[in-house]
């Protein structure tokens, strides 16, 4: 071989090897911003706290949280969906992921289009709380008490399109009767107006309220989930008090924009992998009523069967019901 080829190809060797494993090999070298599409102190946001940390360790660079609420996660997660697809910009949202595009007709990103899905990361069942002094005492009495409020009722939720929506419009369905819909940039707010008595009653993730059911600092009605929790035994379901069939639970789950290099996705997955078996988050999970998702679940194929599934368990029912957002 002429000389000349062998230095070209020598000088091509040396030129790519050096650039494929800078590729595969340096992700992150900065710190990572997870978007928490919710307001601080809302179960998103919790949760996305607890994962952060073991995930910086197994990342090895500080994953810090960005909370971006308002509308349902539609405005955090729209700035998400234009970020650089590079694995620094990463999300946790909720099942709103699903939900929203069902209430939005132009949505400035498609919830399945505009996003890498990176896992599932928990499950978490919902309760029906209200302030300490409204005046109903158990959950029949709750539901009687919003049917005869006529519109009176202040029902606090992130906004058109996610559980906490979701589960106040069900229940005003169910009941055919109105509520006062108080949209917030996440649960959290609303759940310290309701700790304040500015509101009635909302629908929350375990997550956040089991530490205020236990201290009597909100009136806990109901479970919305479909069985009673372990955790909270004492506390009925809305199926079991009238609303038959009852049931919303909350997924979350990990996202990056759409177009993420493979090996990126690969090392953002293990190290969510790796976060959810910390045996710190799975006690403060176990703590706050939360379920980590399992390995078949935490990743990628495992959130987009979850957030197919969603779409398909409320899209007939929505419609059926002739749900619109008020
Ligand atoms: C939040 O973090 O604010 C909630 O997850 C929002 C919701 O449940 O709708």
């Amino acid at each position: 071989m002429p000389i000349h080829r062998t230095f070209a190809a020598a000088l091509a060797a040396s030129v790519l090897v050096p650039v494929a494993s800078w590729a595969q090999g340096t992700y992150p070298d900065r710190t990572v911003t997870l978007v928490v599409p919710y307001a601080a102190g809302g179960p998103t946001d919790t949760v996305a706290r607890l994962v952060a940390e073991p995930m910086s360790k197994a990342l090895g660079q500080q994953v810090i949280i960005e909370n971006m609420g308002g509308a349902s996660g539609t405005i955090g997660a729209g700035q998400v969906a234009r970020a650089d697809a590079d694995g620094y910009t990463l999300m946790l949202h909720t099942s709103a992921q699903a939900t929203n595009d069902l209430f939005y007709d132009k949505l400035a990103y498609g919830s399945r289009e505009a996003f890498q899905p990176l896992g599932v990361v928990s499950h978490t069942p919902m309760t029906l709380v209200g302030r300490k002094d409204l005046p109903p005492e158990t959950a029949v009495e709750a539901l009687d008490y919003i049917r005869g409020s006529g519109e009176g009722v202040a029902f606090g939720n992130a906004g058109v399109g996610g559980p906490s929506y979701l589960c106040g419009l069900l229940i005003e369905n169910r009941l055919e009767t109105p509520m006062v819909m108080v949209p917030y940039a996440g649960t959290g707010p609303a759940l310290t107006d309701l700790l304040g008595g500015q509101i009635d009653l909302i629908c929350e993730q375990a997550t956040n309220t089991i530490g205020h059911i236990r201290s009597g600092a909100v009136k806990a009605y109901a479970t919305t989930s479909a069985e009673r929790l372990p955790s909270l035994p004492d506390l009925p379901t809305l199926a079991e008090v009238g609303l038959e069939g009852f049931e919303t639970t909350v997924w979350l789950g990990l996202y990056g924009p759409r177009d993420m290099p493979q090996p990126v996705i690969d090392t953002v997955v293990s190290a969510l992998q790796t976060a959810l078996k910390d045996p710190l988050v799975t006690k403060r999970f176990a703590d706050l009523a939360t379920t980590p998702a399992s390995a078949e679940e935490a990743t990628p194929e495992g959130l987009l069967a979850t957030q197919e599934a969603e779409v398909a368990k409320w899209k007939d029912l929505i419609e059926a019901a002739g749900l619109q957002a008020n």
